[in-house]
């Protein structure tokens, strides 16, 4: 193999998922339950990817704890010298759930929360109870001695509870939390005014993170996401097409980020039919964006170019309307007015919430 290969597979093990976030990140057409993979193919899916020199999957989703056969799948993760991570709403996990997932040798869980308090929290996922149940979930990882990163997505409607925030995950003994402000692709995109926070909302989360990494520096690791709206700059999405990352789809599409499958004109490959180095080396949808050859201008002639890869291929397509542009974040960008317009236009009052709900296009 001539491309370095991938530091990490993605295991989207369902598209179910009980909670019904905004700014959900699967795809606007999810998978149903029928056509997921099993569970010999994921075990198959995780030997390769071990061949190939992978260090790390994630399990993802939608919800993984769905899924029956995950401490199986963690097993086997464990067998062919993966390290596990479980991304998980925890409003499935109970005492039972997570002892046979420790038991098959989980290494680490990152815990979703939706806000620091119960009432706007359960509004966001849409589910009564929710916080309460995740409030419950990091209490028993942390009991149990599994090492629990949080992850609070942060928008318009809770950015003054940052502080709050991290707060609340001090209190509950993560290790890491990540403060990350909504990208808006996909679902946070039809969401983008209910979501998009303003300048000064950005900035108090800033000052909010800066403050607790000074007084937190060396007991907990703090993960802060722009908005990439606000940035100079885009971000380097995945680290770069093709770079670091290799998502599988429920249903076993394999492909460069979970947004890939809004690309047009091109055949998106199954481990069904190909293994996953002969895609990681040779699929199209994997070498089109990989590198620096494919950018234009102004990428092509920019130094920045090896360290932001030229920004999201899926948001220069959803925003520009070609996978190839230059992302329109980037103020450098010939689209960037799109981005600008978006600002400006962002309403007063945020709209309601159109929620993400399974089985819903
Ligand atoms: Fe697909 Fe950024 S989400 S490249």
């Amino acid at each position: 193999m001539t491309t370095p290969p991938p530091m990490s597979l993605l295991a989207e093990l369902t598209h179910r998922c009980p909670l019904q976030c905004p700014y959900c990140s699967n795809p606007l057409r999810l998978d149903t339950r029928a056509a997921e993979l099993d569970t010999a193919t994921w075990c198959r899916v995780m030997d390769e990817a071990a061949i190939m020199g992978v260090l790390q999957v994630h399990f993802s989703g939608g919800e993984p704890m769905a899924r029956s056969d995950l401490p199986d799948l963690v097993r086997h993760a464990a067998g062919v010298g993966l390290y596990s991570n479980l991304i998980t709403s925890g409003v499935l996990l109970n005492p039972a759930s997570l002892a046979a997932l420790a038991d098959a040798g989980l290494d680490h869980i990152q815990l979703s929360f939706q806000d620091a308090l119960p009432d706007p929290g359960d509004r966001v996922a849409n589910m009564t109870g929710a916080h309460a149940k995740k409030l419950e979930a990091a209490r028993l990882i942390v009991a149990e001695g599994i090492p629990l990163t949080l992850n609070f997505v942060v928008h318009r409607q809770n950015a003054e509870r940052v502080p709050a925030m991290l707060l609340l995950a001090e209190q509950l003994g993560a290790r890491r939390v990540e403060i990350a402000h909504t990208q808006y692709y996909g679902w946070g995109l039809l969401n983008r005014d209910a979501l998009l926070p303003d300048r000064a909302q950005l900035a108090l989360t800033e000052q909010a993170v800066a403050e607790a990494r000074t007084r937190l520096a060396g007991r907990m690791t703090i993960d802060f996401v722009t908005p990439d709206y606000y940035a100079e700059e885009p971000k380097p999405c995945m680290g770069g097409w093709g770079q670091r990352f290799m998502n599988v789809s429920p249903t076993g599409r394999v492909l460069p980020c979970h947004a890939a499958e809004s690309i047009p004109n091109v055949e998106f490959p199954s481990v069904a039919e190909t293994s996953l180095a002969d895609i990681w080396e040779n699929a199209p949808l994997f070498t089109m964006f990989r590198g620096t050859d494919w950018m234009p201008e102004p990428c092509r002639s920019c130094s920045a170019q090896t360290q932001d890869w030229g920004g999201c291929r899926c948001q220069a397509l959803a925003l520009a309307g070609k996978a190839g542009a230059a992302d329109p974040v980037c103020h450098k960008a010939p689209d960037h007015g799109i981005v600008e317009r978006a600002i400006a236009a962002r309403p007063e009052t945020p709209p309601a919430f159109r929620y993400r709900r399974y089985g819903s296009a």
